[in-house]
């Protein structure tokens, strides 16, 4: 039987107040593309586009959660978490011409009910990058319409949905949605220019702004905050150059996105050195619309790298030997997550609170006699509760943890392949089984409420 997954003893973490949950996106586990008026997205069309995802896998039924959600959602309350982190499908909900689709919002007012009923806590981001593909066909990110396009279907969203969530989150990831969208065409749309990437960075933190104040006017008083992914980069040379790669990675994953959030400017290094000519074009009042303050900022914390210089302006991945790797091939590095923390705290004096939305790990899991035995992913995510639990004792306010993800899912360019998930999924049958990573989450999540006192625990369902 599998051992507890928990933080440190004594930890802020293990108090009710702390939220826990698990996290998902809509087209990784919806399935069901085209039906009740889904139009389509971008990830239909770059999916299934031969050559540009492992096996050629698409979305088109994926966990088939949108058939099964009821069973799901029970799944989500037995392993006794506060919180679920979901994405509403865009192109379920809205019209090309702009109008609400009933049938979309349907299924997630169900859907969102049946957590709520069961005293899950709803946390909601509105874009994990599933663009409608009739917005990409008029220039996508690119275009700066799609900033005001993504805010009306934030305004939509927000009035339907009103009600019933704890927590929106505007778009998940803008720097994988700009760079590996349009920088490096790994995903969806799948262009490749380091000017697109950062026009299309632009436009995306626009559309954050314009959708933090639709959502406050249309759903007032729920906390609104954006997720974005961070890395943690270093070299293992101390060369001034390889130095200097390390901390222009840094630049272009981390603060490409806090900065223009939390200080209202671009690391104008992004364009001097790294990408030189690729100044996105920015007009007047937009940093201001960008900077609006955040309610709370999630955190999706993965890997560490190491760098060095790649002999001109930039930086290149030099691999270490030796060291704990998972399925992605991603280096697992807990001190990463507290260091990324303590130093967006040093640098950002306004940083809002943080939920880490997202943490976890890829195994080549199988199940033998109704058991996964997935000890890394137990031991790999013991080791970043505790590095959270550090940086909260030097001072960062964390106020939850969401780990990616409640179940396996469609992990993008990478399909069926690469298993997230705490729950294993046979794509043959739609089996859903514990892996014993969730057992021992749930039995961590059981224990700390069996601790709380009646008091502490209704709490946990006042809003942060
Ligand atoms: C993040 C994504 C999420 C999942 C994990 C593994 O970048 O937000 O959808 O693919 O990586």
């Amino acid at each position: 039987m599998a051992d507890h997954i928990a933080p440190p003893a004594g930890s802020a973490m293990a108090e009710p107040g702390f939220l826990w949950g698990v996290a998902t996106a809509s087209y990784q586990i919806e399935g069901a593309i085209d039906v009740d008026g889904r139009l389509p997205s971008i990830w239909d069309t770059f999916s299934a586009t031969p050559g540009k995802t492992l096996g050629g896998d698409t979305g088109e039924h994926a966990c088939e959660h949108y058939t099964r959600w009821a069973d799901d959602v029970d799944l989500i309350a037995g392993l006794g978490v506060d919180a679920y982190r979901l994405s509403i499908a865009w192109p379920r909900v809205m019209h090309a011409d702009g109008t609400p689709n009933p049938q979309g919002f349907d299924f997630y007012r169900r859907l969102l009910a049946r957590l709520g009923a069961h005293g899950v806590q709803r946390y909601v981001t509105l874009y994990h990058w599933d663009l409608p593909q009739h917005l990409e066909d008029r220039g996508g990110w690119l275009n700066r319409d799609t900033a005001y396009r993504f805010a009306d279907y934030a305004a939509l969203v927000a009035r339907e949905l009103s009600g019933l969530v704890e927590g929106w989150m505007t778009l998940n990831e803008p720097w994988c949605s700009a760079f590996l969208g349009y920088g490096n065409g790994h995903h969806a749309p799948g262009l490749a220019d380091p000017r697109f990437a950062t026009q299309a960075m632009h436009h995306l933190l626009l559309g954050h702004g314009l959708a933090l104040e639709a959502i406050r006017a249309n759903d007032p008083g729920t906390p609104c905050g954006i997720v974005a992914n961070v890395g943690r980069g270093t070299s293992d040379s101390a060369d001034p150059a390889d130095q200097e790669a390390a901390r222009l990675y840094e630049l272009q994953h981390n603060d490409w996105v806090l900065q223009p959030l939390l200080a209202g400017s671009y690391p104008t290094d992004l364009w001097d050195k790294l990408w030189p000519g690729s100044a996105p074009l920015v007009l007047p009042g937009d940093m201001d619309v960008i900077r609006r303050p955040l309610d709370f900022l999630g955190i999706n914390y993965y890997f560490h790298s190491n760098l060095h210089s790649d002999g001109a302006t930039g930086f290149r991945d030099v691999p270490l030997e030796g060291v704990e790797r998972t399925q992605m091939g991603w280096e697992v590095c807990p001190q990463g997550l507290e260091d990324l923390l303590r130093r967006f705290k040093a640098v950002y004096p306004n940083l809002p609170p943080i939920y880490i939305t997202e943490n976890g790990m890829a195994s080549d899991d199988t199940v033998v006699d109704g058991r996964v035995d997935d000890t890394q992913r137990q031991s790999y995510l013991k080791r970043h509760f505790a590095a959270v639990s550090r940086a909260m004792d030097a001072g960062v306010e964390v106020r939850g943890y969401f780990v990616w993800s409640l179940m396996d899912n469609f992990e993008w360019a990478f399909g069926y392949e690469r298993r997230f998930g705490l729950v294993h999924v046979d794509y043959g049958t739609q089996v859903r089984t514990l892996k014993d990573s969730a057992l021992a989450f749930q039995s961590f999540l059981q224990q700390r409420r069996a601790a709380a006192t009646p008091a502490a625990l209704t709490t946990r369902g006042d809003k942060p």
